[in-house]
């Protein structure tokens, strides 16, 4: 055989190789968004309560609403009593289903979690949703430009991270005594690959990220399944509530989406357009790309740039049209 057949086989087979991973990868992404609109799993065979932690706004507000309308009562906890009274009332008018609220601040750290624990005595616990998150700035920062950042690190870790441990202790053991239960991590897809600029909370996401994937690997034969949703960006207030396009998700819509994959698969960007964008990134910008320090500069001239733009569409809807 000559070299040049060598190379062709080679070749040959590399095509090939890839041609099958695009129509696996394909296959996999019907069958988790699109054959799950018509085939999903009945959410109330994990049990009767679904808990979701960062309940009144965003995409845990979306999480609490759908799981209601799916039949489970779900119990809210958030910072605002207000606000939780409020989601709270709007699931018992729109879904009929009960709720119970829990003001705690998980900034606190560890104190707060036997008063979360006394209060879900006695529930049975079907659904954990570990979806309370902040971000530390309002725009892509230099990590020493953190605010306060002596007390906003040890905030960040405390509500992004610790409270997924803390949450998933209280709740897993009922669940692995009733042999089944479901509990969803949202990470971020800047969870999936190091971004700076964000490096704080990149690090605080994929944290949740292995957390979920081992914790999945040791209970899924005691009939716990664990997903973690990895999404890009969804207009909520931690985006400043940015337009919905194809690329940015209503939470509402996001939540929907990433329920109906529950069951089909154990780690998800959530949504159709934010698996594609997922795909489209990996091969498009390659980690020694994105973490060039030429890349780093553009990428903040544009976050500057589209902040200070943001900010005078805001002024002149203030000023309104005379004073314009
Ligand atoms: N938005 C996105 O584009 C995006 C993308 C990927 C991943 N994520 C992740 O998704 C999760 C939700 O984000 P989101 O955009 O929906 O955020 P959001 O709109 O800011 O809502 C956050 C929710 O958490 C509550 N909360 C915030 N800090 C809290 C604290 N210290 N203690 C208790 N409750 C607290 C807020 O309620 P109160 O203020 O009333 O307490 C609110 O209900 C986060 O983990 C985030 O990292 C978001």
């Amino acid at each position: 055989m000559s070299f040049n057949d060598t190379l062709a086989i080679i070749g040959g087979f590399t095509v090939v190789f890839h041609l099958l991973r695009l129509a696996w990868r394909c296959l996999c992404g019907f069958r988790q968004f699109v054959l799950t609109e018509l085939w999903h799993v009945d959410l109330k065979t994990y049990g009767q309560w679904a808990v979701v932690t960062g309940a009144t706004a965003g995409i845990g507000k979306a999480y609490a609403c759908e799981l209601a309308q799916r039949g489970l009562d779900v119990v809210l906890i958030s910072r605002s009593d207000d606000k939780l009274q409020m989601i709270a009332k709007e699931i018992a008018d729109q879904y009929g289903r009960r709720t119970l609220t829990i003001r705690v601040d998980f900034t606190d750290g560890q104190s707060i979690y036997a008063a979360i624990a006394e209060q879900l005595q006695g529930l049975e616990i079907g659904i954990l949703v570990n979806n309370v998150g902040m971000a530390y700035s309002d725009n892509f920062a230099y990590f020493l430009e953190v605010p306060d950042a002596e007390q906003r690190i040890t905030q960040i870790i405390n509500c992004n991270m610790l409270s997924v441990p803390q949450m998933t202790r209280l709740v897993l053991p009922g669940m692995v005594e009733r042999g089944k239960g479901l509990i969803i991590n949202i990470s971020s897809e800047v969870g999936v690959r190091p971004q700076p600029l964000l490096s704080l909370y990149c690090a605080t996401k994929i944290f949740v990220t292995y957390f979920s994937q081992c914790l999945h690997a040791e209970y899924k034969s005691k009939g716990i399944i664990v997903q973690c949703v990895a999404p890009f960006m969804v207009s909520t207030s931690m985006t400043k509530h940015r337009p919905v396009n194809f690329f940015v998700r209503s939470a509402p819509g996001l939540a929907r989406e990433a329920l109906n994959t529950v069951g089909h698969c154990s780690y998800t960007s959530g949504c159709l357009s934010h698996a594609l964008q997922n795909t489209a990134l990996t091969i498009l910008l390659p980690d020694w790309f994105r973490m060039s320090t030429f890349l780093v500069r553009k990428f903040r001239n544009f976050a500057t740039a589209s902040q200070r733009d943001m900010n005078v569409c805001k002024t002149k809807e203030t000023l309104g049209p005379k004073e314009e």
